[in-house]
């Protein structure tokens, strides 16, 4: 059976080598399944969940769709777009948000990282952004959401107001309950700075992170700068859950080469992690710099990204308007 994928990236900026192993990759390995129908959309409705600035957004949208385009997604193939293009979204998104309960969102731990300490202040739209997140995959009778590991319990939340919606109308099978597709190994590629936190675009280092925009020295300098521990390279597998920041290096070799983590280990075991590091530095920009190269040059051509936009809107438009229109009778509206 062919699958309907789902997913969404926000333009937000820096996106970062999280993004591409956590979610880019593997959507340009579901775009390549002939068997598959994919949409990758843009969610510039979930990124006014916090300030922007409309002009760096606009910015950020294109060289959202430029990386999408440069990793390898072809919009011959699969849908991209922006959502804020396709007003279903913002309208199933209240729909769903009278059948999700407030008990259920107010567990979203991305929420209590998001607002933190002072939870009064933060804007409605990111408390309930999750609810925004299941109306994009359930307008498409998603099967299939690829997403990094921090999107699970937004998954979870999302087969929850599906099968609630069903149940409450008595429309069995009506929203499909999706799955969510995370990687097995490294789903979460942690900060170069700390073993412990996610990479993220909203950290406040720029060493934390390897921007897909970065260049072969800017890459070459994190890498050598990421903290490790005092203790010479693993010798084996068990050893990596007390070293974190070992542990996420390794990871990022792997997830980069797919090479087994085994076999990295026995290579590098006992030695400097410098010798490691000149590896790792070289496996990141091979993987990066063609891909870096080609997103400053789709990002000079404005009007071709545009297009891909409006003809991804187009096309999303018409699936989704259709399911609108099944909502409003099953509402009686
Ligand atoms: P965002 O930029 O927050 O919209 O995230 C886009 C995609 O990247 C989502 O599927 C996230 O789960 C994934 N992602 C973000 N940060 C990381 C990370 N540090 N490791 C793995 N996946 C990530
Ligand atoms: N919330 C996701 C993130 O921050 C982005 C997103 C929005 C998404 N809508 C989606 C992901 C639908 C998958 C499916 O990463």
């Amino acid at each position: 059976m062919s699958k309907k994928i789902f997913s969404g990236v926000q333009p937000t900026g820096n996106l970062h080598l999280g993004n591409y192993l956590g979610a880019i990759k593997n959507f340009v390995e579901l775009n390549n399944d002939k068997e598959n129908d994919c949409i990758f959309c843009v969610v510039d409705l979930h990124a006014i969940t916090v300030k922007q600035n409309p002009k760096e957004l606009k910015n950020n949208i294109r060289e959202t769709v430029a990386t999408f385009v440069a990793s390898g997604i072809d919009p011959a193939k699969s849908i991209i777009f922006n959502q804020s293009k396709v007003t279903a979204h913002s309208e199933a998104a209240w729909i769903l948000s009278c059948t999700a309960r407030t008990g259920w969102l107010s567990r979203m731990t991305q929420f209590k990282e998001k607002a933190g300490k002072d939870k009064e202040k933060a804007s409605v739209g990111l408390y309930s952004y999750p609810v925004l997140m299941a109306a994009d995959i359930l307008l498409y009778d998603s099967t299939h959401v690829p997403v990094g590991d921090d999107q699970k319990q937004h998954l979870e939340l999302c087969r929850d107001i599906a099968q609630k919606f069903n149940n409450d109308f008595g429309v069995e099978d009506f929203f499909k309950v999706p799955e969510p597709l995370i990687q097995k190994e490294f789903s979460r590629i942690m900060s170069l700075k700390d073993g412990l936190k996610k990479m993220s675009k909203s950290e406040l280092s720029d060493l934390s992170r390897i921007n897909l925009t970065d260049d072969t020295d800017q890459i070459i300098n994190k890498i050598k700068k990421a903290k490790t521990d005092p203790l010479p390279m693993p010798t084996n597998k068990e050893e990596l859950d007390q070293r974190p920041e070992a542990k996420n290096l390794i990871g990022i070799y792997s997830s980069l080469t797919d090479i087994k983590i085994e076999k990295i280990i026995n290579e590098f075991s006992g030695k400097n992690f410098s010798e490691f590091k000149e590896n790792l530095a070289q496996v990141t920009v091979d993987k990066l710099q063609p891909i870096s190269t080609e997103i400053k040059k789709l990002l000079s051509e404005e009007s071709f990204l545009d297009q891909i936009l409006l003809e991804g809107a187009e096309k999303a438009d018409k699936i989704a308007t259709n399911k609108i229109k099944k909502i409003h009778e099953i509402m009686g509206f």
